[in-house]
């Protein structure tokens, strides 16, 4: 048994934000109906093409357990077939841009009409307010978010990460408001609207860019590398480099190769608690004792020096070296990995963090599975739908259409072309 059998999703979403939620809910054993624009579909099918007439990885990585049904919802049996996927589900999902629903005629007001116990679960680029009506994609969000203005170098330009916090973080949010509105039904009986906008989640993610803004009120961030390179603050958080975002310094430093490999990097933590350990390993042994280095505050104006002499160390290692070394010792170091040794790390296939697919169309290719582990609710990676290809199945199998009902669905052209 999965931990979401029995609950049916009608998967309204698009590109990103949307899709990574109601993957999740794929895996965690929801039945995932993905309601696409017929012959259209989902508009990342046939964006960023790799295999010439293949869904593309944009699409196939973000959208596993899912059953697909092409459905015009601007047609009237399209409308129809809508209105019997609403009475169905639990739940109904949808990414569009601020206004689409309601301009298909399906207002969360008539929503309620067909069933009240629906949970409705949007995003949106932000919550309401003068920008609600924007249309918003991944890094517009990272930069209303907060968070670009605190990514980079000092002195180089707001820079935006390679993480999707945008899309994907929103996604995980919703995800959470939607089981969180489903436990809430099992006692109240009744649906809600759960409602995401990517600025917020970008922002929860980087709530201490926030904490800095207020501490800053009442002196200078010890801990950021200006500092101690005597660079005086302005009147909002900076941006810090690679300074650890906690209380304890922390750096990126060379490692060996780090002339050939982009890669041969390792962050660095010198945390207070293993001082005499880093001090030992790097052959400073007198900085244990030394005035001006044993205490923790009174290192805060000599990191440059300090990290440069742990990079002359880390620099005889490999990034692998510095983690064989520093882990038995508590240092807490993690090297640079790259997303193509990633893609070749055995122990992350073994954990289904990493997994590999089949794909009528593409053939095998990587993806990276259910991050979120459940004992009790095991997930298996099934391959993203073609376009339309549970067409059928959804009319007839979930809404019991049949016979000459049936017949007359798929003649209106609401449905595309279906296979039986
Ligand atoms: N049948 C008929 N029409 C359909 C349909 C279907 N199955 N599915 C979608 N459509 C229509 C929509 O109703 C809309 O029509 P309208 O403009 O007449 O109302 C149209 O397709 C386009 O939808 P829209 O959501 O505006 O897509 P877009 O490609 O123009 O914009 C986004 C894409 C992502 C910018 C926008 O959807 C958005 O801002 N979403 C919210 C924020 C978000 O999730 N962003 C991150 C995405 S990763």
């Amino acid at each position: 048994m999965k931990a979401l059998e029995g609950i049916k999703i009608l998967d309204f979403t698009h590109v990103q934000s949307g899709p990574t939620c109601t993957q999740l809910l794929g895996w965690f054993g929801a039945d995932v109906i993905k309601v696409e624009r017929p012959g259209v579909g989902d508009a990342t099918r046939k964006q960023l093409i790799d295999v010439p007439d293949a869904d593309s990885l944009y699409f196939t990585m973000l959208n596993h357990n899912k059953r697909s049904i092409e459905l015009n919802s601007k047609n009237e049996t399209g409308k129809e077939v809508l209105t019997r996927l609403i009475e169905e589900c639990d739940v109904l999902v949808e990414n569009f841009a601020p206004g689409a629903l309601d301009r298909m005629g399906f207002t969360w007001e008539r929503i309620q009409e067909i069933n009240p116990k629906l949970i409705m679960a949007s995003i949106k680029g932000f919550g309401p307010g003068k920008y609600e009506d924007c249309k918003v994609y991944e890094n517009v969000a990272q930069c209303a978010g907060g968070s670009a203005s605190t990514t980079g170098f000092l002195d180089g330009p707001p820079l935006v990460t390679g993480a999707q916090i945008g899309d994907s973080g929103t996604g995980l949010h919703l995800c959470l408001g939607i089981v969180t509105a489903l436990f809430q039904r099992e006692k109240t009986g009744r649906g809600q609207k759960v409602s995401c906008a990517m600025q917020d989640s970008v922002l929860n993610l980087a709530r201490v860019k926030l904490r800095d803004q207020q501490r800053l009120a009442v002196g200078p961030l010890k801990e950021y590398s200006q500092f101690g390179e005597g660079v005086p603050f302005g009147d909002a958080t900076p941006r810090a480099g690679n300074d650890s975002g906690g209380g304890q310094p922390g750096r990126i430093l060379k490692c060996k190769g780090w002339e050939q490999d982009p890669n041969a990097y390792t962050y660095f933590i010198v945390q207070a608690a293993v001082w005499e350990k880093v001090c030992d390993v790097i052959g400073k042994p007198e900085w244990k004792t030394r005035e001006g280095y044993a205490k923790p505050p009174e290192r805060l104006d000599k990191l440059n020096e300090i990290f440069a002499a742990v990079e002359d160390w880390t620099k005889t290692k490999t990034k692998y070296e510095v983690m064989e070394i520093c882990n038995p010792l508590d240092i807490p170091v993690g090297p640079i990995l790259s997303m193509k040794e990633i893609s070749e790390d055995e122990g992350l296939f073994a954990t289904g963090t990493m997994v590999k697919v089949d794909h009528p169309e593409r053939g095998e290719y990587l993806s990276v599975g259910c991050p979120i582990k459940l004992s009790d609710s095991e997930v298996d990676v099934v391959r993203s739908p073609l376009l339309g290809e549970h067409t059928h199945e959804v009319l007839s199998d979930v809404l019991g259409y049949s016979g000459d009902d049936l017949k007359r669905v798929i003649d209106s052209g609401a449905v595309g072309e279906v296979k039986a």
